[in-house]
């Protein structure tokens, strides 16, 4: 068995799922360990917040250079050093143990709301009445259902999503948004990524879940139908810019679910609703990131 590599960032914990989304994204990576804690008499001992474990199969990218040129990405994005923390980095080479089974173990359902569960394809569960599964797994493509984001958009259309209704996924990731409007009973669904590589991942998951759901390459700017439902999951500056576009492939009395707001973040995303005149009708809110329910 080859070996592998041992990748820490230092990091601010609160940006630990937006950095490894950037690893699960841009380096190929196996799997990514966030803070674990020790405790001893339920006294916690030791606490690895703040580092962020990367394992990696081959470095032939030069993952420190890009995570330095991500880095410069989230800061030309409107993040600070002191919000981003450091990213000091260090790699090292490791004798190969089965720790991709390690990792696996981390990984349970995941119950999103009483009636939402998403479970891993190697666990077997066997759902609640009227609970409605969804099978992904970790890695590959954001969206796997352990993101607060994510989970604000899934609230969103548990609660406002209509049967029989047509939904566009902008930013689809693994396609969870979009599964999740299928199961919810979606006439149709349309997902789109900026992301080629997570086009065939999404279209996979949808054909374990055994839903069908069309997934493209593309952004909101270039559609020309209108939906009943808009759900985007993406950085606040990008939703501030594409707001429009969200709000030109809206039905008239149609919904749209924005996602992806650090609650310090979320004064640019009202800025751009009241700019494209959309009215807010209701705010959810999970940690320290908070989502806009809004219609026409
Ligand atoms: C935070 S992930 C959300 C994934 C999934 N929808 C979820 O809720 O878990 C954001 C996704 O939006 C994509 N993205 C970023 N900017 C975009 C844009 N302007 N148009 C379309 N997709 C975009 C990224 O590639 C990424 O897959």
């Amino acid at each position: 068995m080859n070996n592998y590599y041992e990748l820490k960032i230092s990091i601010n914990p609160e940006m630990e799922d937006i950095v490894s989304d950037i690893c699960f994204t841009n380096l190929d990576c196996e799997g990514v360990v966030l803070a674990e804690e020790t405790y001893k008499d339920l006294v916690m001992t030791a606490t690895t917040e703040g580092t962020l474990r990367v394992f990696l199969t081959d470095v032939d990218k030069n993952p420190v250079e890009i995570l330095k040129t991500e880095r410069e990405l989230l800061k030309s994005r409107g993040f600070s050093d002191e919000e981003l923390g450091s990213w000091e980095i260090t790699l090292d080479e490791k004798e190969n143990q089965d720790w991709s089974k390690k990792w696996k173990e981390k990984w349970t359902v995941t119950h999103v709301t009483d009636k939402i569960a998403v479970v891993p394809s190697w666990l077997e569960y066997s759902p609640k009445e009227n609970e409605i599964t969804l099978t992904l797994d970790p890695g590959c493509a954001f969206g796997t259902g352990t993101h607060q984001t994510t989970q604000l958009c899934m609230k969103a259309l548990e609660k406002y999503f209509k049967k029989g209704c047509s939904m566009a996924d902008i930013g689809m990731g693994s396609g969870i948004l979009s599964i999740l409007a299928k199961k919810l009973g979606a006439s149709n669904v349309y997902g789109c990524d900026n992301d080629e590589t997570v086009i065939d991942v999404a279209r996979k998951n949808a054909a374990v879940n055994g839903v069908e759901c069309i997934f493209e390459l593309n952004t909101a700017d270039k559609l020309n139908e209108k939906y009943d439902f808009v759900c985007a999951n993406i950085l606040h500056n990008v939703l501030y810019e594409i707001m429009g576009d969200l709000k030109n492939i809206m039905k008239d009395n149609g919904i749209l679910s924005l996602s992806g707001i650090l609650d310090e973040k979320k004064d640019v995303v009202l800025e751009a609703i009241k700019r494209e005149n959309l009215k807010i009708i209701d705010i959810l809110t999970q940690d320290q990131w908070i989502s806009y329910v809004v219609t026409k």
